[in-house]
């Protein structure tokens, strides 16, 4: 059994709206071991990139902790890589200067083997000198996914990185991503709306409320046939995750008679 990562206990967070407190999160408690990939499913607005934000350091939290490794966490480190639920890639910078950006106190023939081998790994091969409005949606995110993996982070965090692509395109990526942590053994906390997305992706699945968002279970995936769509196992999973789901929709309902 591999080790416990990342550990979330009785986290709580809300943030002031026009004076008012408004709960965001609530009582999450989560353990991440190395290596998993995880994924975190919830409807919009519900805490997922606020949760994220935390685990990288960069928005605190009132109540609980949150260690990685044993420390707890008061800041963006690089062992924490970040994919943004937007690109962000700068627009005046070419691809592998994009990709490069946060790699400091390397050599600058150890940077471009550091660039040439993550360009390797999410097929931006030939783009390096590309400028981003030069790229698809696809390649895009693959260059942000690399931006996020070239530190060689522990822990890889994806903010719905697929969200703004087609659905055939984001079935490729959906692929490359278990393809780059096959090969990386990173450990990926990647967060979705989409059910789909987080039964293929996730070993473990954490289904969170609507707001405050609160970890309403956490299913877990160890059957491979899970990972084949359309298999009988597949639609037991993303039937399972929609149900919790319906259960919120079911509630709403009772309350607005
Ligand atoms: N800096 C902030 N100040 C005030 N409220 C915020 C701030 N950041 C987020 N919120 C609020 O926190 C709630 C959760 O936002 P968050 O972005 O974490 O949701 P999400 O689950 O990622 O949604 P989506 O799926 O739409 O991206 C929202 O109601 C949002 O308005
Ligand atoms: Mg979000």
């Amino acid at each position: 059994m591999a080790e416990d990562l990342l550990k979330i206990e009785g986290l709580y967070k809300h943030f002031l709206v026009d004076k008012k407190k408004v709960e965001i999160l609530k009582n999450i408690n989560l353990t991440i071991r190395e290596g998993e990939f995880i994924t975190i499913v919830g409807h919009s607005g519900c805490g997922k990139s606020t949760l994220l934000k935390i685990i990288a350091g960069l928005v605190d939290y009132e109540i609980g902790s949150v260690t990685n490794n044993g420390t707890k966490i008061s800041g963006p480190d690089i062992d924490r890589g970040m994919v943004f639920q937007e690109h962000r890639l700068l627009p005046w910078l070419s691809i592998q200067d994009n990709i490069s950006f946060g790699l400091t106190n390397v050599s600058k023939q150890e940077k471009n083997r550091i660039v040439t081998d993550i360009i390797n790994l999410v097929k931006l091969d030939g783009f390096e000198n590309a400028y981003p409005h030069q790229l698809s949606g696809g390649m895009a995110q693959r260059a942000a996914i690399a931006r996020g993996l070239v530190t060689n982070p522990r822990i890889l965090l994806l903010d719905e990185p697929f969200g703004a692509l087609d659905a055939l395109t984001r079935i490729q990526m959906q692929k490359e991503i278990l393809k780059i942590w096959e090969k990386e053994k990173t450990t990926m906390i990647l967060v979705t709306h989409d059910i789909d997305e987080a039964v293929y992706l996730g070993q473990r699945i954490v289904v969170m409320s609507a707001r405050p968002g609160e970890i309403k279970s956490i299913i877990d995936v160890d059957t491979a046939g899970s990972k084949i769509r359309g298999s009988a196992d597949f639609a037991y999973l993303t039937n399972k995750v929609y149900q919790y789901f319906f259960e919120d929709e079911k509630q709403e309902l009772e309350y607005s008679i």
